[in-house]
């Protein structure tokens, strides 16, 4: 089980010069919320998340996600100094790369990362060429790891649960929580993904909670129940008193059984196979292949099929099947 540092990274300073400016950007399709962050000061920016769009009937990716971020970026004269993924996604293709050669900006993800991109390579039987030790980004954090956003500090955090690898990002007062928490009537991320482990899931976000009751967490993705509309933004407290799978008063033992005992409803997420083996890239598609084309693989029984198929195969490569899409899915 992947450990989970006991107190929380308390490293920014207090002085904060700038308040961040924060613009949300909601992708329907995949229940995704990318963000763009900037320090009004010096006008350098951050990307959370961001989507390629993907077509899977037609095999056709496009940009309509990443050029919103983009025309944000151009609106407010803001240079793109980091694009910050949270962890490899199964439920969309990052438009890292793409935004990156239209942008500019350091790709970086959480070190572990080297851990999905193995278990991943062995899966999809990846070229030699690709290998497993995270050169395909620019930067790999560290836990606890300090940077900025212009003058603005961040802090990376490690919390492993949901995969070995996702991160959490601390910038001034509020935390990209990534796949951990979602808003409270939601719950939390599914933590049956290879190398995912409920109780390290749950260490991990009780280590988010142990910040201040007034910290603001922003939500990877949402999947609102009937007559909501999507959100993103909560609080430690919010989350504290309302989450519906970890608020205070749940141990350890209890949360483990609640995700575990849904985890094995859950069905395999639509874009699993696509979206891996290009956000280990870094967003860069597979090399193309002679013809100039690049091709993604689809490894035949392998993955379980979930719940929905009716099959009796066996479950995912970690044990368990999976869901994805914005109306039921924990990712
Ligand atoms: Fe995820």
């Amino acid at each position: 089980m992947p450990t989970v540092p006991t107190a929380p990274a308390l490293t920014l300073s207090a002085a904060r010069p700038h308040p961040l400016a924060v613009e949300a950007f909601f992708d329907d399709r995949t229940g995704t919320v990318s963000y763009v962050l900037s320090d009004p000061a010096t006008r350098q920016a951050a990307i959370v998340d961001p989507v390629l769009d993907f077509d899977l009937k037609s095999g056709r990716t496009t940009t309509t996600q990443a050029d919103r971020l983009l025309a944000h970026l151009d609106a407010h004269r803001l240079s793109l100094q980091w694009i910050l993924e949270t962890h490899a996604h199964a439920d969309h293709l990052s438009a890292a790369h793409h935004l990156q050669g239209r942008a500019g900006g350091r790709i970086a993800i959480g070190e572990h990362i080297r851990e999905v991109q193995a278990t991943f390579r062995k899966l999809y039987n990846l070229e030699r060429e690709f290998l497993p030790d995270g050169r395909q980004f620019d930067h790999l954090f560290q836990d606890g790891e300090t940077f900025f956003i212009g003058e603005i500090e961040a802090c990376a955090l490690h919390v492993p649960g949901h995969t070995p690898a996702d991160m959490a990002y601390r910038i001034a007062d509020a935390v990209w929580v990534g796949d951990t928490l979602f808003m409270p009537d939601v719950g939390t991320a599914r933590a049956d993904f290879p190398g995912g482990d409920a109780a390290t899931l749950f260490r991990s976000i009780r280590r988010l909670l142990a910040l201040p009751g007034d910290t603001r967490l922003f939500v990877c993705h949402d999947y609102p129940p009937a007559g909501r509309a999507p959100a993103w933004e909560t609080t430690v407290a919010d989350q504290r008193a309302r989450n519906i799978h970890v608020h205070d008063g749940v141990s350890e033992v209890d949360f483990v059984a609640l995700r575990q005992g849904r985890d094995a409803h859950l069905d395999v997420p639509t874009l699993i196979l696509p979206s891996i083996q290009v956000n280990i890239r870094a967003g860069q598609l597979p090399p193309p292949e002679c013809d100039g084309v690049s091709y993604l693989k689809i490894p035949l029984n392998v993955l379980a099929a979930g719940p929905d198929a009716a099959t009796g195969a066996p479950p995912l490569p970690n044990g368990s099947a999976s869901s994805d899409g914005p109306a039921a899915t924990d990712d």
